[in-house]
């Protein structure tokens, strides 16, 4: 159930009405709701159980501080990409057998700052980075756990920018070359490398169950195998890609996912890590917008808000969809407190004040007729929300507002203009 509902005509956030929230911080603003983000890690912890999975929820979705601290306190563990991510981790108060890290390029600081905080495991994307690793770790005089991120070239039906798991993305190492080196000569140059097990991503908002199970499926012979020539092998990080509902897609069901997944992980006796980030997030957060301006012109009508491109770049970058709700639908007359769904709709492009063509949140979208000043909620944006919003057209950043029943909290701060300058100088040459 979602806890963005109309009641009374009016949208709420569990039950915090959002145009009262719209007062206190002013708008642009994005509003998450706790106990949505609660049930989405209850719903995959307990479809998991029988395994007790380590879900490391990945930070690049949503790194505010409140929303990590949310997560870990309920036994989350965090999947992050950079020594950023490590020290927002930090911060939140993350264990640090709680951390895993990937990504392509970690940077020599990075390994560094990952092997003294004593993080879970590297998830290790090419051969240059484990002997990087290796260096590092033996400078320390530290062991150096590791996943080895195979590639199983499994094709997920997705967008192509977010599709990671097939031959031709720079991530991973390819099955055959990760065996191929763990039963190497040269596997035994690396001294201070622990093997943990593997790990795979092959993709985001991957809505079917099958691309994981034949991901597995994939995978499984070489545990065998490798198993068979003496190298146990524990975890099996699936990475994330767990689907949500953004428009009308029935989303990926954990029971379902786990009914096929734990038969093949017990099996193998492996104990399995996610690493989910959209699923956690995506649909326990909105961006609340004001209408500026209504324009028609001869062919289009457009609504004309104060969050642009900048706040929200899905749209622009990826063509996504983002369901539209005003958040207090206009009423037909005489009928003021009952729903206003009756009401003629009309179409509008939903649209920006960035000087781009592309910044849009919508194009010919059906709504209410909307006037200026009315506040709309563009849904399912807290993933990769605002973690990929900048400050193009030098606009501040917008506050972040948690609400948890009917209570409510201010978890970032609007930007000022001062923020925007902050360590630029002016030189003298
Ligand atoms: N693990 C790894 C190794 C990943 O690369 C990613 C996402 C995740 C986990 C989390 O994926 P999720 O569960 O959230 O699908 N900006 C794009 C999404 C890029 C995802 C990159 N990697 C978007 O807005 O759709």
């Amino acid at each position: 159930m979602s806890m963005f509902r109309q009641v009374r005509g009016q949208l709420h956030a569990e039950q915090v009405p959002v145009e009262k929230i719209a007062r206190k911080v002013g708008t642009p603003f994005y509003l998450y709701s706790q106990t949505a983000i609660v049930n989405q890690l209850t719903a995959l912890q307990s479809a998991f159980a029988p395994i007790r999975p380590l879900i490391c929820y990945s930070v690049k979705a949503n790194g505010n501080l409140a929303i990590l601290k949310t997560l870990v306190r309920r036994g989350a563990g965090l999947d992050i990409v950079s020594g950023g991510e490590l020290f927002r981790a930090r911060r939140a108060g993350c264990p640090p057998q709680r951390i895993v890290f990937a990504g392509v390029g970690k940077s020599p600081e990075e390994i560094r700052s990952a092997l003294k905080a004593r993080i879970f495991c590297f998830n290790v994307e090419s051969i240059p980075e484990l002997e990087a690793i290796e260096r590092e770790a033996e400078r320390l005089k530290q062991r150096a756990p590791v996943a080895l991120r195979v590639n199983p070239n499994i094709k997920a039906d997705t967008h192509h920018y977010i599709t990671t798991g097939t031959a031709e993305n720079k991530f991973g190492i390819p099955l055959a070359d990760a065996e191929k080196l763990i039963l190497s000569g040269s596997w035994g140059q690396f001294h201070r490398i622990d093997l943990k097990g593997f790990h795979l991503h092959i993709g985001s908002q991957i809505t079917q169950t099958a691309p994981f199970v034949a991901a597995v499926e994939r995978i499984a012979p070489m545990i065998e195998r490798l198993r068979g020539r003496g190298v146990l092998i524990d975890w099996l990080n699936l990475g994330g890609g767990l689907g949500i509902t953004y428009q009308s897609e029935a989303p990926l069901n954990p029971r379902i996912l786990a009914g096929k997944l734990i038969p093949v992980l017990k099996r193998l006796n492996v104990r399995l890590i996610f690493e989910p980030g959209r699923f956690l997030l995506g649909n326990a957060g909105i961006l609340v917008t004001r209408i500026l301006y209504v324009k028609e012109t001869r062919t289009k009508r457009f609504a004309i808000v104060d969050a642009g491109m900048n706040d929200l770049i899905r749209p622009a970058l990826y063509g996504a969809h983002h369901g539209i709700v005003p958040v207090r639908p206009a009423l037909p007359a005489g009928q003021a407190g009952k729903s206003g769904a009756g009401a003629r709709k009309l179409r509008y492009d939903v649209v920006g004040p960035v000087c781009e063509s592309g910044d849009f949140f919508a194009k010919d979208r059906r709504l209410p007729k909307l006037a200026a000043g009315d506040l709309l909620a563009v849904l399912s944006v807290g993933a990769y929300g605002f973690t990929m919003a900048s400050h193009y057209n030098a606009r501040p950043n917008p506050p972040e507002v948690l609400v948890k029943g009917k209570r409510m909290a201010v978890i970032r701060k609007r930007e000022r203009p001062a923020d925007l300058i902050r360590g630029e100088q002016i030189p003298r040459l």
